[in-house]
C-alpha cells in the first residue's frame, strides 16, 4: 500500500477534524435550517442530537479509522467483516453526492468575494439572478473544486493541517465582531427571541428530521469522513476528548452563526422576522444587505473578508469530502494519489452540474421531481440534500454504531478508545458511550431514517 502519511501533532488532528466539520454547514446551512424550521425549537433539537447521539458516533468512527488505518470501505474488511463493506461504500456515495452540491454553494460564496469587493451589495435583491448565471457561478465552482483537488493532492499533513490552524480562528473573530455589531442595531432582540426562545408547538416530523440531518452533516458524520481522518491519527491521541472538542467547536460555531444572522434579520425586517425562512439563499441575502448597510468601503472590506474566510472554512470541508473517495481509490484500486485526486474531483464536478442548473437556470432541474403525496416539485439540489444529508447520513450513523457494538463488539471498541486515554475504562463516559452506541444510536437513528424516507419521498407522516 502507498504511504498514507499522518497528522504531525495532536492539535493537528483536532484542527483538521474541526476544519472538516466547520464549513458551509455551520454558517450557511444551520441558520437557514433554523429559519425554515421555526427558530429556537429547532436549535434545541439540533443541540440535543449533536451531544447525545452524534458525539458517540463520532468517537466510534475515529476509533474504527485509527484501528484499521484504512478508508471507510477497507476499514470494515480490515476488521475481518467483508460483508459490512457496503456501509463504507454507501458512505463514499454519500460523500460524492454531498461534495457535488456543496461545491456549487461554495462557488456562490467564492463569487461573493468579488461581488463584495466591487461593492455590489444589490446582489442580495437579485440573488436568484445571481445563481442563474450558471457560466459565471459555475466557473467559480470549477475554480473551487480545482483548489480542493490541489490541496488534497498535496497530502494530509502538508495541505490540510496548516490551513485549518491559521484560518479558523480568524473566521471566529470575524463572526463575533458581526454578532456584536448586530446586537447594537434596532430590533435585533426580535431576532434573538426567534433564535433562542423555543416555541415547541412549531416542532413537527420535518423539523426533527432536518435537525437530525443537519447535526450529522455539520459534524461530518455518517459517511466515513472521520474513519478516514481517524486512520491518520496517532495511538497517543485520546479519541474521546478529541471527539468532544470537535463537537463543541463545531456546535459553537454554528451557534455563533445563528447569533450573527438572526439579529441582523430582526433589524432588516423591522422586527417581523419576515425573511427568516428564506431557505438556502438566507445568508447570501441577509449578509449582503447588512454589508450594504455598513456602506461604501467599510462594507466592501468586511464583506470581502467575510466571504473569503467562509470560503476557507468551506475548503477545509471540501478537502475532507474529497479525501474519502480519493483514499478509497488509492487504497483499493491502487491508482496513484495525484491521478486519483484529479479524476475523482472532475467526476464530482460533473455530478454537481444539475445542482448548479437547478437554482434558477433550468426549469427541468428547478422542478426536477415531485415526490409522492407532495404538492410542489423539488429542485435537484434539494433532492440530493434529502437523499444524502437527511437519509444516507443517519442511516450510515445507525449502521456504523450497530456494527461497532454488535459485530465488531463493544469491548474491541472500548479497547481502541482506551488507547491514549488512561482514565477511559470504568468512567461514566465509557458507560454512556457503550449505551449510546449499542442501543440509543442504532434504534433512534434507524427509526429516524425510516420516518424520514417515508415522510420526504412518500408523503407518509407517521408523526
Ligand atoms: N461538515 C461540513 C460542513 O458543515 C461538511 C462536510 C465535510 C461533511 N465533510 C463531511 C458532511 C462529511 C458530511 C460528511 O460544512
Amino acid at each position: 500500500m502507498a504511504t498514507r502519511g499522518g497528522f504531525s501533532s495532536r492539535i493537528g488532528f483536532i484542527a483538521a477534524a474541526a476544519g472538516s466539520a466547520v464549513g458551509l454547514g455551520n454558517i450557511w446551512g444551520f441558520p437557514y435550517e433554523v429559519g425554515s424550521g421555526g427558530g429556537a425549537a429547532f436549535v434545541v433539537l439540533y443541540l440535543a442530537f449533536c451531544f447525545i447521539l452524534c458525539f458517540p458516533v463520532m468517537a466510534t468512527e475515529i476509533a474504527i479509522g485509527r484501528k484499521t488505518e484504512r478508508n471507510p470501505v477497507g476499514a470494515f474488511a480490515a476488521l475481518g467483516y467483508k460483508k459490512w463493506k457496503w456501509i463504507g461504500k454507501m458512505g463514499i456515495i454519500a460523500g460524492i453526492l454531498i461534495l457535488s452540491f456543496y461545491n456549487v454553494i461554495a462557488g456562490w460564496a467564492f463569487g461573493y468575494i468579488f461581488e463584495m469587493a466591487a461593492g455590489n451589495f444589490g446582489v442580495a435583491e437579485t440573488f436568484g439572478d445571481y445563481t442563474s448565471q450558471v457560466f459565471k457561478v459555475g466557473g467559480y465552482g470549477l475554480v473551487f473544486m480545482a483548489t480542493t483537488a490541489f490541496v488534497v493532492s498535496k497530502g494530509i499533513s502538508g495541505g490540510i493541517e496548516k490551513m485549518a490552524k491559521l484560518l479558523m480562528p480568524t473566521l471566529i473573530i470575524m463572526i463575533i465582531g458581526l454578532v456584536v455589531y448586530g446586537l447594537t442595531l434596532p430590533n435585533s432582540m426580535d431576532g434573538i427571541k426567534f433564535y433562542l426562545v423555543p416555541d415547541f408547538t412549531k416542532i413537527n416530523g420535518n423539523t426533527i428530521y432536518n435537525a437530525m440531518g443537519q447535526a450529522f452533516f455539520s459534524l461530518s458524520l455518517g459517511m466515513g469522513a472521520l474513519i478516514t481522518y481517524g486512520s491518520y491519527v496517532s495511538k497517543k491521541e485520546n479519541i474521546v476528548t478529541a471527539a468532544a472538542w470537535v463537537t463543541v467547536v463545531d456546535v459553537s460555531i454554528a451557534f455563533l452563526a445563528g447569533l450573527m444572522i438572526f439579529p441582523l434579520i430582526g433589524f432588516m425586517s423591522g422586527g417581523t422576522m419576515e425573511g427568516a425562512g428564506g431557505g438556502p439563499a438566507l445568508i447570501f441575502v441577509t449578509l449582503a444587505q447588512i454589508f450594504g448597510e455598513l456602506g461604501g468601503s467599510l462594507g466592501a472590506i468586511v464583506g470581502t473578508g467575510f466571504f473569503l474566510l467562509l470560503c476557507f472554512a468551506a475548503l477545509t470541508s471540501t478537502v475532507s469530502l474529497l479525501e474519502v473517495p480519493v483514499s478509497y481509490v488509492v487504497d483499493e484500486m491502487n491508482i496513484r494519489r495525484k491521478k486519483a485526486v484529479w479524476l475523482v474531483a472532475g467526476v464530482i464536478f460533473l455530478i454537481g452540474i444539475p445542482s448548479l442548473l437547478g437554482n434558477g437556470y433550468s426549469d427541468f432541474f428547478n422542478n426536477f421531481i415531485t415526490y409522492i403525496g407532495a404538492e410542489n416539485p423539488t429542485d435537484f439540489m434539494s433532492m440530493v440534500i434529502s437523499i444524502a444529508n437527511e437519509s444516507m447520513l443517519p442511516l450510515g450513523g445507525c449502521m456504523i454504531a450497530f456494527f461497532a457494538a454488535h459485530v465488531w463488539k463493544r469491548n474491541n471498541l472500548d479497547d481502541e478508545l482506551a488507547i491514549g486515554a488512561p482514565n477511559y475504562k470504568g468512567s461514566f463516559v465509557q458507560k454512556y458511550l457503550n449505551f449510546a452506541i449499542a442501543y440509543l444510536a442504532p434504534i433512534v437513528l434507524g427509526v429516524m431514517f425510516i420516518l424520514t424516507v417515508l415522510s420526504t419521498f412518500f408523503g407518509i407522516d407517521l408523526i
